[in-house]
C-alpha cells in the first residue's frame, strides 16, 4: 500500500508501491486542507507518475484541475480514479506540448468548463539514456521539443490567455542532470538547464502581472517511468543510493508537497527559485559512465 502521505511527518519515509499509477489510498494532510480551495491547476503530463500524484494532493487540498497529455484514454482513466478519490472536478484534456494550437485549444476548453486557472504545472517531458554519440540529431531535438519548447509553449499560451489579466503561478518540474553534466543524459540535461534558465526569465518578466514562476527539479523518485527509463530499481538492487545523503530515492507524493509549496500561498515571497528535492543526490551520487552504459544498453531501459 502506498503510505508516505502520513508517514511525511516522520524523519522516515517508507518508499511507495513501484510502478503503480493509483491514487492515494490515505493521506494525512500537512498544510491546510483549503490550502488551493476552489482554485484550478492546469498539468500537463498529470495522467501519470509526478503529474498524477500532484493533481491527487492539489485535489485534496480543494483545487479542481486539468490533465492534459497526448494519450485521453489514459488521462480519462487518472481523471475518473482521481475524482472518485478526492471529490473534485478533474478535466482530461488532450494536447501535444509541442503543438501551441493544441495548447491553445484545450486551454480555451478549461476556461469554458472550470472558469479560471490559478496555477500551471509544466510537468511533461521525455526522456531516455542514451551516449551523445548514439544520439540521433532527430531524438536531440525531440527531447528538446518536449521539454524546453514544451515548457515555453504552454507558458505562453496560458499567460496570454488568463494570467497576464488575473495573475497566477507557475511550477515547473525540471532535474538535476545538467548540474554536473550526467553521463547518457546530454538531451534532457540540456532541456532542463534551459528550463531552469526560463524559470528565472519568466520570473522576471511576468512578476509585474503577479506572476510567480519556480521549479521543483526532483532527484530519483520511484514508482515512476523516469525511474524505470534511468535504471533507477536497478541502481537501489545495487546499493547505489547509499551515496545518496538521505540513503534513498524520494517518492512521488514528497514531489507533490514540494510542487503544492510553490504553488500556494505559503511561497508568496519565491519567484525564479528552483527548488532541488533530491535527497542531497546530486552532490555525492556517482557519474559513472561504463556502469550508466551497461544500464542503457539493458533490455529495462529501452522502450
Ligand atoms: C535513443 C531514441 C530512444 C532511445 C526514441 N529515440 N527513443 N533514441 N534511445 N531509447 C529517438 C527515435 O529513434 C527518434 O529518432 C527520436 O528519438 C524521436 O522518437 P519518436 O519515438 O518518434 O518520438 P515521440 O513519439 O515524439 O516520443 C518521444 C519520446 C518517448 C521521448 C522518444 O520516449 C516519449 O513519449 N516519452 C514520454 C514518457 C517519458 O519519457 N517519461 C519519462 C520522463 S522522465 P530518429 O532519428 O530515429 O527519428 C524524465 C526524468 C528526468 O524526464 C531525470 C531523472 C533523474
Ligand atoms: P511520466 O509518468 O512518463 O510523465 C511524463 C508525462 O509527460 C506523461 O504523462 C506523458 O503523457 C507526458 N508527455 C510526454 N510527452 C508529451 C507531449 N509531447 N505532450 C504532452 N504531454 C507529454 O514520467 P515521470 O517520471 O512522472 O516524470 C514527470 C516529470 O518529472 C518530468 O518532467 C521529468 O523530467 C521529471 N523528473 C522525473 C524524475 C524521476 O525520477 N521520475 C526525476 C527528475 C525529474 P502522454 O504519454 O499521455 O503524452
Amino acid at each position: 500500500g502506498v503510505s508516505e502521505g502520513s508517514a511525511c511527518l516522520k524523519e522516515e519515509v517508507l518508499p511507495e508501491d513501484v510502478g503503480t499509477d493509483d491514487c492515494l489510498t490515505s493521506y494525512t494532510h500537512i498544510y491546510s486542507p483549503d490550502l488551493l480551495k476552489d482554485q484550478v491547476a492546469f498539468i500537463t503530463g498529470g495522467g501519470s507518475g509526478i503529474g498524477l500524484r500532484i493533481a491527487d494532493v492539489f485535489m485534496r487540498h480543494g483545487c479542481d484541475t486539468v490533465i492534459a497529455s497526448r494519450n485521453f484514454d489514459k488521462l480519462k482513466e487518472a481523471a475518473e480514479k482521481l475524482s472518485a478519490a478526492t471529490g473534485r472536478r478533474c478535466l482530461p484534456l488532450c494536447i501535444d506540448v509541442r503543438q501551441p494550437e493544441s495548447i491553445a485549444a484545450a486551454v480555451d476548453e478549461t476556461l469554458k468548463e472550470l472558469g479560471r486557472i490559478d496555477v500551471l504545472i509544466n510537468n511533461a517531458a521525455g526522456n531516455f539514456l542514451c551516449p551523445a554519440t548514439a544520439l540521433s540529431f532527430n531524438a536531440f531535438k525531440t527531447v528538446m521539443e518536449i521539454d524546453t519548447m514544451g515548457t515555453f509553449n504552454t507558458s505562453k499560451v496560458v499567460y496570454e490567455k488568463w494570467f497576464k489579466d488575473h495573475g497566477g503561478n507557475i511550477v515547473n518540474i525540471s532535474a538535476t542532470l545538467g548540474y554536473k553534466g550526467q553521463a547518457l543524459q546530454v538531451h534532457a540535461g540540456s532541456a532542463k538547464a534551459a528550463n531552469d534558465a526560463m524559470t528565472r526569465h519568466l520570473a522576471v518578466e511576468w512578476g509585474p502581472s503577479g506572476v510567480r514562476v519556480n521549479a521543483v527539479a526532483p532527484g530519483p523518485i520511484s514508482g515512476t517511468e523516469g525511474y524505470r527509463r534511468l535504471g533507477g530499481p536497478r541502481g537501489e538492487a545495487a546499493g547505489l543510493f547509499q551515496t545518496i545523503p538521505l540513503q534513498r530515492a524520494g517518492n512521488k507524493t514528497e514531489m507533490a508537497h514540494c510542487t503544492l509549496f510553490l504553488a500556494s500561498p505559503a511561497s508568496s515571497y519565491v519567484t525564479g527559485a528552483i527548488l532541488v528535492a533530491d535527497g542531497g543526490s546530486w552532490l555525492t551520487s556517482a557519474n559513472d559512465f561504463s556502469k550508466l552504459l551497461g544500464i542503457a544498453s539493458s533490455k529495462s531501459a529501452k522502450l
